[in-house]
């Protein structure tokens, strides 16, 4: 092979788990390993010294790379100057606009500051009562699903993760009412479009500030065209007073009525709705997916989170209203983020010339901020590659800009408390039933191209815990 992927390193012993990761290289790869290495993963091309903070500053091609590794300039990257650095990336602007329009995902300046209270609002912490419901029939199906397995069968993780929270976030954006093959016409559209986007845009590196055009060709147009027409009958059955009231698109119609402003049209009514149900879908499933992966090679974490549900459900399924007390279901979950952030890479375009820390950075350069370095840096966590959970229950204050799944300042996800909520509810409905097996001898292997995600996905078997309770 031309240049071959650094090998994956996982360890275990007595009760320590080092999950699987790439090993760092040993020298700085050249530019044809960059590109080379950049298309098979974005988290395999660093050498240990990008695994502690600090900032760095390299060239590809024509265009100037900072990467900011440390709490404080994050700080100011974010925070500080917010108004120069919060333009996403033209790589990844090109990749989504086809979908996603003027979403908030990927809009900037007076758009994104209009939209942005809009979509925060409604899916805001205070309205997760309305969509706990939604959560729990959803995970409750997968556990009827999987009690109905033959024995010693085999799943796909990831899969069945992603049709739990597409379920769930296609109930709370288009509605309760949405009929089955609608929601998996979206889910099939969006899978399609992203195997059909190349994230990587030579035009930007070659000195073309807002990159080149993704040229898509028919298949992805044929999916872009598949979601589009599902959301935009959604939206219209809402505005023609059909839609299913408190659904994310009903609120998103009235609280845009009551606004004030200028009101959105059709089209941006839909990209708002296709932003939140991408934004909301893949992350918290393979999140979900992950935690499995952790909780299966850790079964002396895996007994904390068994009690635990014993002692605050007994015998009836967990609820929302549960999760005060499930603190190792939800300090899994926030490991599980820290170990494979979903989103591992942010990347942003400087407006104009700035300085961060130590660095001239140019008009137009790549600034990237990487939760996955940050998540791992040897200065900054005890024992970064292990898995812990208990970091996040022992009271120890964990610094915001060290810790950054959900990004950081102005542009944080507004989904953040619904995501949270809904991989802790239903690792923890499943969890009280199942135990997962992952398939002896595989090996798994993160890779990112946009989400983080294991590589050919994570074969398990499911087994049902002898003293589950009946559903
Ligand atoms: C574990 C689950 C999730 C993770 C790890 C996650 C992570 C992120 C991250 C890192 C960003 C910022 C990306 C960037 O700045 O480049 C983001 C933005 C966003 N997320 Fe989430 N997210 C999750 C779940 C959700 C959910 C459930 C929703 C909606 C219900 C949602 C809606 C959004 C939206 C609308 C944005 C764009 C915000 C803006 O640009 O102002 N996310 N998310």
């Amino acid at each position: 092979m031309l240049y071959p992927a650094p090998p994956t390193i996982e360890e275990r012993s007595g009760s320590e788990f080092i999950p699987a990761h790439p090993m760092p290289l040993r020298r700085d790869p050249n530019l044809l390993q960059i590109v080379i290495g950049a298309r098979r993963s974005l988290i395999e091309g660093w050498t240990e010294s990008y695994y502690r903070s600090g900032i760095d500053s390299f060239r590809i091609l024509r265009r100037q790379i900072v990467f900011v590794n440390s709490p404080e300039l994050i700080r100011y990257v974010v925070v500080t100057r917010h108004g120069n650095f919060e333009r996403k990336s033209p790589q990844m602007r090109r990749a989504l606009e086809a979908l996603l329009g003027d979403g908030l995902f990927i809009s900037d300046g007076e758009t994104w500051k209009r939209r942005r209270p809009l979509v925060a609002d409604i899916v805001h912490k205070r309205r997760l009562p309305e969509f706990g419901q939604t959560m729990e029939d959803a995970a409750l199906a997968v556990a009827e699903e999987w009690g109905a397995l033959p024995a010693r069968s085999e799943v796909e993780l990831t899969e069945e993760m992603g049709r739990l929270t597409a379920t769930i976030i296609s109930r709370a954006v288009f509605g309760k009412n949405i009929p089955r093959d609608a929601a998996q016409r979206v889910i099939d559209g969006f899978s399609a479009y992203q195997r059909q986007t190349d994230a990587f845009n030579l035009g930007y590196f070659l000195g073309a500030d807002d990159g080149w055009p993704a040229f898509g060709g028919k298949r992805r147009r044929r999916a872009m065209a598949m979601v589009h027409d599902v959301i935009e009958s959604v939206v219209n059955a809402h505005l023609a007073g059909e839609g299913d009231a408190g659904s994310m698109v009903d609120l998103l119609i009235r609280r845009n009525q009551k606004s004030g402003g200028e009101p959105l049209d059709l089209a941006a009514l839909r990209n708002e709705a296709a932003t939140i149900f991408m934004a909301g879908h893949e992350t918290t499933a393979t999140t979900l997916a992950w935690a499995w992966y952790l909780l299966a090679n850790a079964p002396w974490v895996a007994r904390h989170v068994h009690e635990e549900i014993e002692t605050a459900c007994g015998t009836r399924a967990p609820t929302l209203a549960d999760l005060p007390r499930l603190r190792w279901c939800r300090a899994v979950i926030q490991e599980t983020l820290r170990l494979y952030p979903p989103v591992p890479l942010l990347p942003r375009q400087a407006l104009e010339a700035d300085r961060i820390g130590p660095v001239d950075v140019e008009k137009s350069a790549l600034v990237m901020i990487a939760p996955w370095l940050l998540h791992r840096s040897v200065d900054l966590w005890e024992k970064p590659n292990h898995f812990l959970p208990e970091r996040f229950l022992s009271g120890t204050r964990i610094d915001p800009f060290a810790y950054i799944p959900f990004a950081v300042g102005p542009r944080i996800c507004p989904g953040m408390n619904f995501g949270l909520d809904e991989a802790t509810l239903c690792l923890a409905i499943l969890a009280q039933r199942f135990e997962v097996r992952p398939r002896e001898g595989y090996k798994v292997e993160p890779v990112c191209r946009l989400t983080l995600r294991p590589k050919g996905g994570l074969p398990a078997r499911i087994v049902a815990r002898s003293s589950r309770p009946p559903l």
